[in-house]
């Protein structure tokens, strides 16, 4: 599997997901504004890669704040955290990883200046490999809600790309396949990014893992007609009561689902659970550009001129949730206990 986001000497190596699956290009990043550009632009995205880009920016931005004073440094530092934080609005574990970051210097109120680059950079190495297990955790705990021989929906691209590798809802996905369940998938195309045709298709194809491809506007129907047995999507932000926010698009499946009774999962480490936000309606929904309604893969698909709206995610009620996959287990109703129970309990 080609990775998603690595060092390269001292530099972060993302694959452009903008590109895919047309050209496999790489950007490199040498500074954390670039890092920044490169998540609010899409080179990288998915919740879990994005948490890890910032990391990795932020031990770049360490890295090249040139003073030896301890103060200074923490001052810069947090002006770099501010930065990153702006890049974009909706996925919790961008804020998570930053906090991350700033509690090494918190964790280490002695060391120099040259001892905490060392050690930002030791923390997004850790964050980069932990995130690879924690989504086998989580594969391995939902593959036991996939049934054999089912057709399982998803939405967006909550795979190895959106992840340091494996996935989340495709990490379900693979760890089914692993053990030998002889599934199919059926990937949303997710307008009007196309993460869907463009991402998780390709990604499964790799893995040689069976896919079908529809447009977003088809899947209500073949779920009444016995079509797909299980959805299971990503997660941008799960809040404390267990609404969450996904890719525009996720509400709608999610009310399809009930309506034809078809479990309907969500996968995602704890760190996308944002205790701290009470209700779904407390996310904030990024707005994109118009420009990817009115266009696709660079070509307009709308009367020059038009008004387009753009909202990047939307939220899921709670109730029309099966269970909330994470590397801990599944938490089931009610999500306020059980997540809060996750979140606080150690490894
Ligand atoms: O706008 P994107 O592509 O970053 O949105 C991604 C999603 O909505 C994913 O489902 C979510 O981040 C989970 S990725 C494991």
């Amino acid at each position: 599997m080609i990775p998603t986001i690595d060092w390269q000497d001292d530099h972060v190596v993302m694959i452009d997901q903008r590109k895919l699956p047309f050209k496999e290009s790489y950007v490199v990043c040498k500074t954390p504004a670039q890092v920044v550009e490169a998540i609010r632009k899409m080179v990288i995205r998915g919740a879990p890669a994005i948490g890890v880009a910032a990391a990795m920016g932020l031990a770049l931005g360490g890295r090249r704040i040139k003073t030896k004073n301890r103060a200074t440094f923490e001052r810069q530092f947090q002006r770099v955290c501010e930065k990153m934080a702006s890049a974009r609005p909706t996925a919790s574990n961008l804020f998570w990883a930053i906090e991350s970051m700033v509690e090494v210097l918190r964790e280490h109120p002695q060391a120099s200046v040259e001892e905490l680059k060392d050690l930002l950079r030791r923390k997004a190495d850790h964050l980069l490999a932990e995130d690879q297990a924690i989504n086998k955790a989580i594969g391995h705990h939902g593959q036991t809600v996939v049934p054999d021989r089912a057709t399982v929906l998803t939405h967006c691209n909550a795979g190895a790309l959106a992840t340091a590798g494996y996935g989340t809802a495709l990490g379900v996905v693979r760890a089914a396949w692993e053990v030998g369940k002889n599934i199919r998938v059926l990937a949303d195309e997710t307008r009007p990014f196309l993460q869907g045709s463009r991402l998780t298709a390709w990604e499964l194809q790799q893995d040689n893992i069976p896919v079908t491809l529809i447009t977003d506007s088809m899947a209500g129907y073949l779920m009444s007609e016995g079509k797909v047995q299980l959805i299971v999507v990503g997660a941008d932000r799960v809040a404390a009561n267990g609404d969450i926010a996904n890719k525009i698009g996720t509400y709608s499946l999610a009310v399809l689902a009930k309506e034809n009774k078809v479990p309907f999962y969500v996968a995602a480490p704890l760190s996308t659970v944002d205790l701290s936000v009470a209700t779904g309606k407390d996310i904030p929904i990024e707005e994109r550009d118009p420009r990817e309604v009115t266009h696709s893969l660079g070509h307009a698909i709308a009367p020059p001129g038009v008004n387009a709206w753009n909202p990047a995610f939307d939220v899921t009620p709670n109730r029309f949730i099966a269970g909330i996959i994470t590397e801990k287990g599944i938490a089931r109703k009610p999500y306020k206990k059980a997540l809060k129970a996750m979140k606080t309990q150690s490894v």
